[in-house]
């Protein structure tokens, strides 16, 4: 029978700097598995009919949404470059932005961003 090393295992025999980058990349991956619910969540309320189970899809989409924001926070931490780039607004001018003030983000959806229901 093989034996293959858990990654905590594999992790043990790395130096202190490699340890960082290898947990850099695992919550680089673990960034884009939240993504990719993000979107999942979204095609299926979508396609849902049903108030109660759609209400319930955008409740655990938006939990997904946060759980982007924590891991993005965390990134900052180990990661100085990401924290220099994420201190920069790359974003469009403020006459060009979907969303223009923090205070206007509450209450939209991804379908109301771009004028729909
Ligand atoms: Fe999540």
């Amino acid at each position: 029978m093989a034996y293959e090393k858990t990654a905590p295992e594999a992790a043990a025999e790395l130096t202190a700097d490699a340890k960082l980058e290898q947990l850099v990349i695992w919550l680089r991956e673990d960034l884009v598995g939240e993504l990719q619910a993000i979107n999942q969540y979204q095609a299926h309320i979508n396609q849902m009919d049903h108030p109660e189970i759609r209400s319930m899809l955008e409740h655990i989409r938006d939990d997904e949404k946060e759980h982007v924001a924590e891991l993005t926070h965390l990134l900052t931490r180990i990661d100085a470059v990401q924290k220099m780039k994420f201190a920069t607004d790359h974003t469009a001018a403020p006459s060009d932005r979907v969303v223009s003030a923090p205070d206007e983000v509450s209450g939209l959806t991804v379908g109301n961003m771009f004028g729909q229901k």
